[in-house]
């Protein structure tokens, strides 16, 4: 019988460094996700990636003094270094610089551009660069980005344009034959009241002014507008148009687009226009999650500076708890769908509460009464009673729970389902009671059935937890003489043999002084903000001086001719001009005496900043600034027009 398919994709990211733990929500989830349905036996595909194009990694080599790709690779690496700790098993790492999507992105373009769904126009509009967004005049919030509230640029410009407008009937439609297209059911709403119905306008998908990204095929002096190149990433991953389209034949459609809520709209109006445009099937579902937050505000790399004293450094995080438990807090504790506030003592507080007391209990106290009682061989499992019967029927009924909620993609449920059975197996102990059955040799039959019945328990749970926690659950099977290897096939109860050993184990995770803790990661997080105040004042004195073409066109430059000189009176630094600019003449001062002699300067040809305001200086006015160059000394020489050059002429 052919497996049933799973594609489950995340967004792939920008490589942007100083990575938070909110970056790693989305990947865990899919992880989590993309691991349970490998157990169900399907044949998964996971893909994650790099989102390597655009006007924002352009600047940031810039002003670093490198090339784009000597900017990003030391960034991917870090980025797969994270994947890496937190053990994300990804099928393919795609970035949008492999030769294989460039090519494809290219197909895809001259596809739409034959088909007329991409056309030529002027573009205006404003650009958000950190969200590589375009918005019109009517979108904008207070006059900046509505999406991170940051400042926009005018940019005009002739551009190809995807007709959007077009699709917007059947994108209407689509939400309302396919209910299950874009969840949760709120985001819905959020697409057609603020996008849809206000109506779609056609959407500017090239550049001529940002050169670091795909060329197009049809025109050379423009490129891939980054959203468009970045979203045929989940196509061209699989050979979309390529020689070898058999994944895409296997997989496509995407059974899941996971996504943070602020990137919806890209995911679930313009990615499916354009496949409607390139006659491909939308996929199956796109499921926008929420933030992780920090005091209310969503954890980003910018806010991260002033992490207000929380450690969000997922290296670091994994170093000191360990992979498993930055997971488990991250699938547990932000309810699905929805914001969830993050700090340390909430993760140290999961912790402790979940991982060490209630599953690392269960584990510690089974086998050591086995251990005690029963020489570490597991006794046999004898006939159930009335307490024994809740908790059998808890454990064997939790994997279909858990099943109900991963298909539903209520992760933090499933958790729950499962640790569910964990405390009714803690609770089990203490009405059980085995310490006082240990002392009664008469009981030793029903002490076994009890240490069963636990060990077994725990046995189903550790297979349960595999798709979550990638460490934990192949010890504890170890420890109970079982493969690590077990799945979902394997989870009957009554599958522990009776005589196999079972061995102690090192607390899976150890109990966390939550206070001492914390205050150890407070000077953590201290020395790094300190450190990265440090990084940033270099960094912004490396770039403050930067402008834009914009910035530099509001300076007017001038040739001028000085046709008269003087000493300013009392004054052993400055001269005074009579300057004539094209048909006007302007008085200069400048503090040029040291230089230049009045008889030497009458004749020159100067260049003139001729918009200044007007200022007295030494009671003379000035009405502009004759240009100079300075060398380290400080000594000065006039700049000038290298050929002769009629006065009034500008300077540009
Ligand atoms: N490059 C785009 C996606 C293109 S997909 C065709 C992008 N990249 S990102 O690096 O900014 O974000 C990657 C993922 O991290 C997104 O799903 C985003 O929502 C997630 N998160 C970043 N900060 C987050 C939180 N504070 N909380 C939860 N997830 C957030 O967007």
């Amino acid at each position: 019988m052919e497996r049933k398919k799973f594609y489950i994709t995340t967004p792939i990211y920008y490589p942007s460094g100083n990575w938070h733990i909110g970056h790693c929500y989305t990947t865990v989830i899919c992880d989590a996700l993309a691991r349970f349905h490998k157990m169900l036996g399907e044949e998964v595909f996971f893909l994650t990636g790099t989102d390597e194009h655009g006007q924002k990694i352009e600047k940031e080599a810039k002003s670093r003094g490198v090339t784009p790709m000597e900017f990003i690779n030391p960034l991917v690496a870090q980025l797969k270094d994270m994947w890496r700790l937190l053990h994300i098993s990804y099928d393919r790492f795609i970035r949008t610089t492999d030769e294989d999507h460039v090519k494809c992105v290219q197909k895809i373009y001259q596809k739409l551009y034959e088909s007329g769904d991409i056309y030529k126009a002027e573009y205006s509009g404003w650009y958000c660069t950190p969200c590589e967004s375009m918005w019109t005049e009517a979108q904008l919030k207070g006059g900046k980005c509505p999406d991170c509230g940051r400042e926009v640029t005018l940019q005009k410009e002739e551009s190809y344009f995807f007709r959007l407008s077009k699709y917007a009937p059947r994108i209407l439609k689509l939400y309302e034959d396919n209910p299950e297209f874009l969840q949760p059911k709120s985001r819905i709403n959020e697409m057609v009241n603020n996008f849809l119905k206000p109506g779609l306008q056609d959407l500017c998908v090239s550049r001529t002014t940002v050169k670091w990204g795909v060329q197009l095929p049809f025109d050379k002096n423009h490129y891939a507008y980054v959203w468009i190149d970045a979203l045929s990433n989940y196509i061209t991953a699989l050979g979309y148009l390529s020689g070898d389209d058999s994944l895409y034949k296997k997989f496509w459609a995407a059974d899941l687009h996971m996504v943070g809520k602020e990137i919806v709209r890209f995911h679930a109006i313009i990615w499916p226009a354009i496949l409607m445009a390139l006659g491909e099937p939308v996929p199956k579902r796109v499921y926008g999650h929420g933030w992780l937050l920090i005091g209310g505000d969503k954890l980003s790399k910018s806010k991260q500076d002033k992490a207000r004293g929380e450690l969000t450094d997922p290296y670091e995080l994994v170093k000191r708890y360990g992979a498993d438990a930055v997971r488990y807090f991250l699938l547990r504790e932000i309810p699905f769908g929805s914001d969830g506030e993050y700090t340390n003592e909430k993760l140290l507080t999961r912790i402790n509460a979940d991982l060490a007391n209630d599953l690392g209990n269960l584990v510690s106290r089974t086998a050591a009464m086995i251990a005690q009682s029963f020489g570490g061989k597991l006794p046999a499992r004898g006939n159930a009673e009335g307490a024994d019967k809740e908790l059998i029927a808890l454990a064997e009924g939790a994997f279909e729970k858990v099943k109900s909620a991963m298909e539903r993609l209520n992760v933090p449920e499933a958790l729950s389902e499962i640790f569910a059975v964990v405390s009714r197996a803690n609770k089990y102990i203490d009405e059980t009671t085995p310490w006082i059955l240990a002392k009664d040799e008469s009981k030793k039959a029903r002490l076994g059935a009890v240490l069963y019945n636990l060990a077994e328990t725990e046995r189903i749970c550790a297979i349960l937890l595999k798709p979550f926690l990638t460490e934990a659950p192949a010890r504890i099977l170890e420890s109970l003489g079982c493969n690590a290897e077990a799945g979902f096939d394997s989870l009957a109860f009554g599958g522990l043999k009776e005589g196999t050993q079972i061995q102690k184990l090192t607390p899976i995770f150890p109990r966390i002084d939550i206070q001492k803790e914390l205050a150890e990661v407070d000077e953590i997080v201290q020395a790094k903000t300190k450190e990265k105040a440090k990084n940033t004042k270099k960094n912004e004195e490396k770039t403050v001086n930067e402008i834009t073409i914009d910035d530099f066109a509001k300076i007017e430059l001038k040739v001028g001719e000085v046709t008269a000189c003087e000493r300013v009176e009392n004054s052993d630094k400055l001269l005074h001009e009579t300057v004539k600019i094209g048909d006007e003449t302007r008085s200069i001062v400048s503090g040029i005496a040291k230089y230049y002699t009045p008889e030497e300067m009458v004749g020159k040809s100067v260049v003139v900043v001729t918009n200044l305001k007007p200022v007295k200086l030494r009671g003379v006015l000035s009405e502009g600034m004759i240009l100079c160059a300075e060398d380290k000394d400080g000594n000065l020489a006039l700049v000038a027009p290298e050929k002769a050059m009629a006065s009034g002429g500008s300077v540009r």
